[in-house]
């Protein structure tokens, strides 16, 4: 063999070594190599095609990463055209729609249909020839679409060539391009870094990521594939369901959901669909719906179609979290570091049992942005428990009395000056904590449950201490009295007590802990944790300097700096000097945590502990040494029940993993202190 045909060879293997765990990992979720192995295939295949590029091929594993960019996207005129969907709001709706069914095909019994969620992001249409990808559109208007196989190539969960060797001469595969949850907070984050276009939502990121003339910025982008259908195909018989298909292309490689279900009738349907609706949140993307398709294609066939959509199919929607109102005022809030944040007031609406009459509007530039005017009729979303925000503003709908919004010169709540550095899309009261406003958020972070846990004292009550100038600074709360407290509004000597006890347990705590409490700007609780760690002490942290903080974990220049700012200054030094003299304390760390008691162990926590709450119970496990993982697997050493404790005992019998109650969980932690 010549050199050129062992390169070759080599290349051949490493392909379909890559290939292949690129399978397990997204189409079966069940990958058998670290990233870092596969991050080590994929660089020797680089470097042999460096040094061959004769042997570079198209369907190369290496050949996503985007193509020059085009001056415009080309149509492409769909073979079979793409269809869109009837929707259904209710179950009266779905069942409707299933007699519809019953009805044209004149059954009597149940109708089986295949149930898939319905994903939010944009439709493509991916075409293969002899196995290889050679042309991917978007829907357009279901007749014509852009040509973006450029950009669909650098999606490395769609298949450059199809797997096995019975796959058809040409294919046609639908399915949904879209953006995870995560993938897109990550976009938008680092997009606000540059200052660079926010997106709304994750479907308008994965949309604008996909239209593309660039594909090298597509590639860039985090997109993800579900496949659900097929538009033509050739040269291989297909099986007679839907469910069948799906199964097929799993086959040949492509990415389906693993909620696919098939069920029996419309009763059947509606538990699927609120089954799906208890999974949303958890999903790691968005969904606003679920499909019901008739599972066989005889009976599709028969069905047919009216106008632009199938009667074989419905979308059941999610009723919408998006509604409309009025924005009637914007107010300015001050937050611990002084961020001011405009926040609009709107005309109450009701959305799920619950009112919206505040929405987050970020900052000025948002607002700009969005072109956000007092009087405007606006979209507000509400996603789980995060503030409301406005979507858009419906610019048709302005009045002429509207008013544009402008961030005051002067702070609301202590009236220093406002300040705006030009790289920061941020303001900022420069009062500090002559502020009331950044007191009182700073005290109230100082005693969450987070930080030093001081329970019962909640934000209404630090609202009343600060502006009865009862306390000033956190280390001002370990000075009150039974007296002073028990004066307040709605408060009486028991719970004023209860406070002072609450204060006074408080004091043990730890120095992570200790650290988050202070409250430095982006020192969260697992930088504090790391400081801790490092520093197994507060007192070198005074010291420390912003090159030296720089080497410890995650912490970057400007968290360094932040904290090396915190703890030169004068009035910070005085407060923490007062809360140690108040008598906070914490158990010295041991430096190295290899030599704790339980170093090395793995603890998993589940069900209701009585005597501790379970961050309590893993801090304590932490301090010994141990790690606390969320899930049971063969790795876990204990599993620590508590009350009502569900699968993760199960499994934890299934794996043969010592299991203890909570009483045997106390006796060994006092066992191995
Ligand atoms: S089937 C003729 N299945 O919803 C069948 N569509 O409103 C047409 N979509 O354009 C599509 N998830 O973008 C189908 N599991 C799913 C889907 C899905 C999301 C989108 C797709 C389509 C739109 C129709």
């Amino acid at each position: 063999m010549t050199t050129i045909e062992i390169r070759s060879k080599e290349i051949e293997k490493l392909r379909h070594n890559i290939n292949e765990h690129n399978y397990r990992y997204y189409v079966l979720d069940d990958p058998i190599i670290t990233d870092a192995e596969y991050d080590a295939l994929y660089k020797k295949l680089k470097e042999i095609e460096t040094a061959h590029p004769e042997l570079v091929t198209v369907d190369s594993p290496t050949q996503r990463v985007g193509a020059k960019p085009l001056k415009a996207f080309a149509e492409v005129k769909h073979v079979v055209p793409m269809l869109s969907l009837d929707n259904a709001f209710s179950d009266e709706d779905v069942e409707a729609f299933d007699q519809r069914v019953k009805d044209r095909l004149k059954i009597h019994h149940e109708i089986e249909y295949a149930c898939e969620p319905k994903l939010d992001g944009l439709a493509v249409s991916i075409i293969y020839k002899n196995g290889m990808l050679v042309k991917a559109a978007t829907r357009g208007d279901g007749e014509t679409g852009e040509d973006i196989t450029e950009n669909i190539r650098t999606i490395a969960m769609v298949p450059l060539h199809l797997r096995g060797d019975d796959c058809p001469t040409l294919l046609e595969v639908r399915g949904e391009v879209y953006m995870s949850k995560k993938g897109f907070m990550k976009l938008n984050a680092e997009a606000e870094k540059k200052g660079e276009k926010i997106f709304v939502n994750p479907r308008n990121a994965a949309a604008g990521s996909l239209r593309q003339l660039d594909s090298r910025i597509t590639a860039s982008r985090p997109l993800e594939i579900f496949c659900y259908g097929i538009g033509v195909v050739e040269g291989t018989p297909l099986p007679n369901t839907h469910a069948g298909i799906l199964e097929c292309l799993k086959k040949w490689g492509f990415r389906v959901s693993s909620d696919t279900r098939v069920v029996k009738g419309a009763a059947d349907c509606l538990a699927y669909y609120h089954a799906i609706e208890k999974k949303r949140e958890g999903l790691s993307f968005e969904i606003d719906g679920v499909v019901y398709k008739v599972n066989s294609i005889a009976e599709q066939s028969k069905l047919g179609f009216v106008s632009r959509a199938p009667r074989w199919a419905i979308a059941h929607k999610f009723p919408s979290e998006e509604v409309t109102t009025i924005v009637e005022d914007v107010e300015f809030q001050v937050g611990r570091t002084g961020a001011i944040t405009p926040v609009a007031r709107l005309k109450p609406v009701f959305v799920h049992g619950v009112t919206i009459s505040n929405a987050t509007l970020h900052n000025l530039d948002e607002i700009r942005r969005k072109d956000i005017h007092i009087g405007d009729t606006v979209v507000v979303r509400r996603a789980g428990d995060v503030i409301p925000e406005v979507v858009m503003v419906i610019k048709d709908k302005r009045p002429s009395s509207a008013k544009k919004i402008h961030l005051p010169h002067k702070c609301p709540v202590c009236h220093s000056e406002i300040e705006q550095l030009e790289d920061e899309a941020i303001a900022r009261c420069s009062g500090g904590l002559f502020c009331s406003a950044q007191r009182k958020e700073a005290i109230k972070h100082f005693a969450a449950r987070r930080a030093m846990d001081i329970e019962g004292l909640g934000d209404k009550l630090i609202d009343q201490l600060v502006d009865q100038a009862l306390i000033e600074n956190p280390a001002d709360l370990y000075a009150l009295t039974l007296d002073q407290l028990a004066n307040l509004d709605r408060m009486g000597e028991k719970s004023a007590q209860n406070i002072l006890d609450a204060l006074e347990s408080s004091k043990k705590s730890t120095l992570a802990r200790f650290i988050f409490a202070l409250g430095i700007r982006e020192v969260g609780e697992a930088t504090a944790k790391n400081l801790a760690k490092h520093y197994a002490d507060l007192k070198p942290l005074f010291s420390a300097t912003v090159e030296e903080l720089q080497t410890i974990q995650d912490i970057g220049p400007v968290v360094a700096h932040h904290i090396a700012t915190f703890f030169s200054e004068k009035h910070n030094q005085k407060v923490i000097d007062e809360l140690l003299k108040a008598g906070i304390h914490w158990e010295k760390i041991q430096k190295s945590s290899n030599e704790l008691p339980l170093a090395g162990k793995t603890f998993v926590l589940t069900g209701t502990l009585k005597t501790l709450t379970r961050d309590a119970a893993k801090e304590k496990l932490e301090s010994l040494g141990a790690k606390v993982a969320g899930s049971v697997s063969n790795k876990t050493h204990y599993v620590v029940v508590g009350e009502d404790a569900g699968s993760k005992l199960d499994k934890a019998k299934a794996l043969g993993v010592p299991v203890m109650d909570e009483d045997e969980f106390i006796r060994f932690l006092q066992k191995s202190v």
